[in-house]
């Protein structure tokens, strides 16, 4: 490619980022932190009102998190530029609402059932919320997607595996949607790692700048507590989204934490490798308990399954100390429970329980 070409091409992303992105958003003088023009080492720190007098804490933190991303970036194949970490995902799919959509005049689109936050935050955020049913194959409904599709709709959220139905969305169906939608087409792979075999949307990035990641270190990494979320996407984007993040929104004990755990790969393969087992062990169990009238195949860490006593089952668990969720979601979900995947020990006592219930 000639240099002219990749200008042009780069001048195209950047037209194709900034049609999506809030006027507001676009125009936004954004907060500046102390010491981000700086990266000197052993001088004296007047500029940021802190106190001087060392708590391990008296500093505030990398606003950009560059050490967690650059071990991040190694591990999820992407350039540090390409990312914005936030607290937790959950952090990341409002900044996402809020940094392209216009409150009371712009829309979403969401599939039912999914993960209930896309829903929320856009409610949050006074975007109007276009939720489309799942087939009886939890897949989404490719077609009339499109037909939900205005020029007011600016983000469409795909959940994969999702929740809680547990089963993963054809990467090639989102590739089509990315190439014929116009605005953000947000795929959100917060239980990706314990999907076997598969391959991540990020091998989208290259292609749709307006195709954007969504990780976490909450579920296969094991730290829900220390609230991690992964953005990945084009950088002119990920500039845009950095604008709109409260500038110290990952503490730095957090960034330090992560990063330590991350070092730990060994651990993490073990455990996912376990939880998976788990999960197949759980699947085999509960297909033969006649209670339940069905148990779908899962590639996250939670199994769906269905039960017309699920009230009953439900309680029944509560009062032996076993919380799990209820998903009745009809008529797609006739008397659903979620169940995670749980350690060993967790699962036998879990299977134990359910025998006895049937047998009461
Ligand atoms: C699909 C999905 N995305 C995101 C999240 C939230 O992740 P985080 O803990 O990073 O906010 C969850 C949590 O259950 C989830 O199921």
């Amino acid at each position: 490619m000639t240099t002219m070409g990749t200008k042009e091409t780069q001048e195209t992303t950047t037209l194709q980022i900034e049609q999506i992105i809030r006027r507001n958003i676009l125009s936004l003088k954004p907060y500046s932190c102390a010491r981000e023009e700086f990266s000197g080492q052993d001088v004296t720190l007047l500029d940021a009102n802190e106190n001087p007098y060392d708590t391990g804490y008296n500093r505030y933190p990398d606003p950009y998190q560059q050490e967690l991303k650059q071990s991040l970036a190694r591990l999820k194949g992407v350039k540090t530029e390409q990312m914005v970490l936030g607290n937790g995902s959950d952090e990341l799919i409002d900044m996402l609402i809020r940094t392209t959509c216009e409150p009371n005049r712009d829309n979403i689109i969401v599939f039912s059932p999914s993960y209930s936050m896309y829903e929320v935050s856009g409610h949050i955020n006074a975007v109007e919320v276009r939720s489309l049913k799942l087939g009886t194959d939890f897949m989404p409904p490719w077609e009339q997607l499109f037909h939900a599709v205005d020029a007011r709709t600016r983000a469409i959220f795909f959940c994969t595996p999702n929740n809680p139905t547990g089963n993963r969305w054809p990467l090639e169906k989102i590739r089509e949607v990315a190439d014929r939608f116009e605005g953000l087409v947000i795929v959100d792979e917060a239980y990706m790692d314990f999907v076997q075999g598969g391959e991540s949307a990020v091998s989208l990035l290259q292609e749709f700048p307006r195709v954007v990641v969504l990780q976490t270190l909450s579920k296969a990494w094991g730290l829900a507590g220390l609230r991690i979320g992964i953005c990945m996407g084009n950088p002119i984007l990920v500039n845009y989204l950095n604008r709109v993040k409260p500038p110290y929104n990952i503490g730095g004990l957090t960034q330090r934490t992560a990063l330590n755990a991350l070092e730990d790969t060994t651990a993490f393969y073990e455990r996912v490798a376990e939880i998976v087992s788990e999960r197949k062990t759980l699947y085999e169990a509960f297909g033969k308990m006649t209670l339940f009238t069905k148990v779908y195949p899962s590639e996250a860490n939670f199994l769906l399954l269905c039960t017309p006593q699920y009230k009953e089952v439900y309680d029944y668990l509560v009062a032996h100390d076993i919380v799990v969720r209820i998903r009745h979601l009809p008529p797609l979900i006739e008397g659903g429970l979620r169940i995670t995947v749980g350690t060993p020990k967790e699962n036998v006592h879990l299977l134990e329980l359910l025998a006895n219930y049937t047998r009461t």
